[in-house]
């Protein structure tokens, strides 16, 4: 393959961070891609969302560097982080449910001041779902709608990379199939993806590579096609790979 190294959008380097008292993840590194899909995985409270509230601002890191597009951004504001190309989806409360969907994604569309009209349309050509439910109120959504409209929301600003917190959770098998065919075709728009999952063999297979988080810290990388058949990663999750 001769193919060009794709341009890093995301780079973590010793990031340490917690809620007060001991560090909850500590001293952790990964890299994403740009139109590739990143995965860390690991058990309940591994400190997978403490990390990504670390990344994209929302937690201070108390150690290591931050870098979004090759620039430093450790502990910015979480809407300066936006504008220098984050996405950030959080694992809950990630659209708001009195408002439309249209309205969702005009307020996903805060710092923006042009082309908002068109970029809802584009956004419809990606998520098919939601164009047919522009005028609904987000709360009646089904959890997969929702799903999709708290990624689309994201995807007003054109981020450069993407954090998603377990989009898949509380779906059924045929909908997370859906739901990663719609993270696949993102990708492919150019956003380097970061998606955050318990359900560590579906996510590795859509994955390009894989970071096992346990007890807070890096345990193992890798290409997301080996971990899933490294021996490490099936003795880690005995029992619980799904
Ligand atoms: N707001 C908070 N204040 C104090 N401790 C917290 C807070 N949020 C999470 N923690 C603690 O941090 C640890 C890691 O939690 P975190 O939510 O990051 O794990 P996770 O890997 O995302 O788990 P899950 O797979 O269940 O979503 C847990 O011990 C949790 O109790
Ligand atoms: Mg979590």
């Amino acid at each position: 393959m001769n193919e060009q190294p794709a341009e890093v959008v995301l780079r973590a380097e010793g990031v340490t961070a917690g809620y007060g008292g001991a560090p909850i993840i500590e001293d952790v590194s990964l890299a994403v891609h740009a139109k590739k899909i990143t995965a860390i995985v690991g058990p309940n409270g591994a400190g997978k969302s403490t990390l990504l509230k670390a990344l994209s601002g929302v937690l201070k890191a108390s150690g290591g560097e931050v870098y979004v597009q090759g620039k430093k951004t450790t502990n910015l504001a979480p809407e300066k982080l936006v504008r220098r190309g984050l996405g950030y989806v959080p694992q809950v409360s990630n659209v708001f449910p009195d408002l439309t969907v249209r309205e969702n994604l005009e307020m996903g569309a805060y710092t923006r001041r042009r082309g908002i009209g068109a970029r809802i349309e584009e956004l419809g050509e990606l998520f098919p779902d939601l164009r047919a439910a522009m005028r609904r109120r987000a709360g009646m959504l089904s959890g997969g709608q929702r799903s999709m409209l708290a990624m689309a929301r994201a995807l007003m600003l054109e981020p450069a990379v993407m954090l998603l917190d377990e989009p898949s959770a509380g779906l059924s098998p045929l909908l997370q199939g859906a739901l990663w065919e719609q993270i696949e075709k993102i990708a492919a728009t150019g956003v380097g993806i970061c998606v955050v999952e318990q359900n560590t063999r579906r996510t590795l297979r859509h994955a390009h590579w894989g970071y096992i988080l346990v007890l807070g810290r890096n345990r193992l990388d890798g290409p997301a096609q080996e971990l899933l058949h490294d021996e490490n990663v099936v003795e880690l999750y005995v029992g619980r790979m799904n």
